[in-house]
């Protein structure tokens, strides 16, 4: 949420500026601007809107520097407009600030400082920020008094933020601030990144160092400096990024969504290659997890936001199911205000493809100091889900599963989706294999499955991509959708409702199919498609008598079902066809229509599919 980058060095600071930008914009895209420090004056362009906005303004102002910070925002404080456009200045125009977070006290700072007599320009909380550093710069700052006045800054404000200043006195140091929002530096020869994300950075080098959480870091081109918020020297080291997922192109696909649905075959496949050994073994599953989880979990924990909590959904079925292991699912924003009381020998896992998400990371913070507060009484431990292992997720958990998905660029989930589905079926598999709660035929069955899925995706996206898209057609003008499904499969009509709602702004619900009756049946008529999921296996008949249910209020139904299933077949207006599988199999097929649903709707409709209004992809803020 909201996207930050920084450059010093001898190159042209702008267009490196602005292409990191470009490779943010996933971040937020409400306005943008740029402040670089030119011939001693420090300038400012903003504009309102999408990058391209500012692009233009760019073209009749130039202001050749080699040094500069730039940000693209999602709005909290303040309407999207080019006076709360970053960066933000102080009054006396001496220093400039982009920020990624939230000052929480920003209003009590703003009283202050108006006291003394700054005058303020923006809604924002940002805006406190330079006022308040340029209140502790002395009038002839030299020396290390930049860095003091950010240091005093920093220990005032109460939030989770990351920053990125200049101070016109000094033209070549940028100083960044991390606390509980992401920011990576870049090293070059004589030159220095920084951006709240590594794609902004990985064009120009594959050094990085990731700040953490409580660090200050001076970037000069002769190098960094890293501090604490006491100001004590810090020395870290910067590592080698492996860049081989660091895809940030459309690769010829009209959007980035629909690259990253053709993708997922890749990513299923690249998981299995990953976590799959021979069959033959005793145990086909390589998580490599700390074998005391293996031994000490009684029950489990899955924190999650978005998509990532459908995901959640599926793994407490498969976990369950398979594992025989209870398992609860939690809104990560809702269970850091009301947590569950503590249960000895507790596995809590986040899941989080950015691993950025303010409130899982909150949330699993306060679940790891309550665990240290008891842990005489039992065994807890921590893992994380993402296919971001350097993110900030790695700070609080006690390991990852990477899940190889890979860098998603289009804000509306779909192949991290299927990762993390992957993760789970892999961890499940895992357990009930180390706990012989499935007998070794069973696993090798799903596992065989499991190895046909890259497969079946790659048929279901070739064979149904044009159907799906002449469907889509007819639903353009459409207010309202229902998705219902049973099961494991239930989390899936959520996950289509989402999709959907996300990028065609179509009001759309996902419902246990079971419970349409208790309620939302009222909301049925002519003018509301269902979307009913109906694979063969257990609920199979269930969902199509609740499907029927609809039909006798005249909804158009749409089956989620394959072509051999005669059934579904006589049942269904239309079909989105999937290949005949394994119910406990079949979520990671049932989706990839309700995706191409949801995306042939939106493109039709002519909307921005990679950056639907008002979200985000990566949601920093609480
Ligand atoms: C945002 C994104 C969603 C994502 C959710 C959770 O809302 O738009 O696509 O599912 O955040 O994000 P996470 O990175 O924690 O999975």
């Amino acid at each position: 949420m909201c996207g930050i980058v920084g450059y010093v060095g001898t190159q042209e600071a702008t267009s490196i500026l602005i292409n990191g930008l470009e490779r943010l914009e996933y971040r937020g895209y409400d306005s943008a601007g740029i402040a670089t420090v030119t011939r001693g004056e420090l300038h400012c362009v903003r504009a309102q809107g999408k990058l391209f906005n500012l692009r233009q303004k760019l073209e009749t102002e130039v202001n050749p520097s080699q040094i500069g910070i730039a940000h693209t925002r999602w709005a909290t404080h303040g309407v999207p407009a080019e006076h709360n456009a970053h960066p933000h200045r102080d009054m006396y125009n001496r220093v400039a600030v982009v920020q990624n977070g939230i000052i929480e006290n920003y209003q009590e700072i703003k009283a202050e400082l108006i006291n003394q007599g700054y005058q303020f320009t923006s809604e924002t909380d940002t805006e406190v920020i330079p006022q308040l550093l340029s209140s502790y710069l002395p009038a002839k700052p030299q020396g290390d008094d930049f860095l003091i006045a950010v240091q005093k800054t920093v220990n005032r404000l109460q939030g989770a933020f990351a920053l990125g200043i200049l101070c016109v006195d000094y033209s070549d140091e940028i100083i960044i601030v991390r606390h509980q929002a992401p920011l990576v530096i870049g090293f070059g020869q004589g030159e220095f990144f920084c951006a709240s994300d590594v794609t902004a950075i990985v064009p120009h080098t594959s050094t990085v160092l990731y700040l953490e959480n409580g660090e200050i870091a001076r970037l000069t081109p002769i190098g960094v400096e890293l501090y604490d918020f006491e100001l004590k020297r810090l020395r870290r080291f910067p590592r080698n990024l492996d860049l081989t997922h660091v895809s940030v192109d459309k690769d010829g696909f009209k959007h980035f969504m629909l690259k990253e649905i053709h993708e997922q075959p890749t990513v299923v496949q690249s998981c299995l290659d990953h976590y799959l050994k021979n069959e033959a073994e005793d145990n086909p599953i390589c998580l490599n997890l700390d074998p005391q989880i293996y031994t000490n979990t009684q029950q489990i924990m899955i924190l999650a936001c978005g998509t990532s909590w459908h995901a959640g959904l599926v793994g407490k079925y498969l976990l369950e199911q398979l594992a025989g292991i209870p398992t609860s699912v939690q809104y990560a924003s809702e269970y850091r205000y009301a947590p569950s009381p503590i249960l000895p020998n507790t596995l809590t896992i986040g899941v989080t493809q950015s691993g950025e998400t303010a409130d899982t990371l909150a949330a699993l913070s306060m679940e790891k100091q309550r665990y240290l507060n008891l842990s005489r009484e039992g065994k807890f431990k921590i893992l994380g889900i993402t296919s971001r292992p350097e993110s900030s997720l790695a700070q609080v958990v006690e390991q990852i599963i990477n899940t190889h998905g890979g860098i998603e660029i289009g804000v509306a989930s779909t192949k991290s989706f299927i990762a993390q589905l992957m993760s789970f079926y892999l961890l499940a598999l895992d357990f009930a294999s180390r706990r012989g709660t499935l007998s070794r035929e069973k696993i090798n069955n799903i596992v065989k499955g499991l190895r046909q899925l890259p497969g079946q995706i790659e048929e279901i996206i070739r064979e149904q991509n044009r159907t799906i898209e002449a469907i889509a057609h007819q639903f353009s003008e459409t207010q309202d959708f229902i998705f219902i499904g049973r099961g494991i499969n239930f989390p899936i009509a959520l996950e289509g409702a989402l999709k959907l709602k996300e990028i065609s702004y179509i009001h759309a619900e996902g419902y246990p199919a079971g419970e349409m009756k208790h309620g939302p049946i009222a909301l049925l008529d002519a003018k509301v498609p269902v979307v009913a999921i109906a694979v063969p296996g257990e609920v199979h008949d269930k969902v199509l008598s609740n499907a029927q249910e609809a039909k006798a209020r005249d909804a158009r139904l749409i089956g989620v079902s394959s072509l051999d299933d005669r059934v579904a077949l006589s049942v269904f207006d239309d079909i989105l066809s999937v290949p005949m599988v394994d119910e406990l199999l079949s979520p990671i097929l049932t989706v990839i229509p309700l995706q191409l649903l949801a995306y042939h709707i939106a493109a039709i409709k002519g909307l921005d599919v990679d950056q639907p209004r008002n979200l985000a992809k990566s949601v920093t803020v609480e």
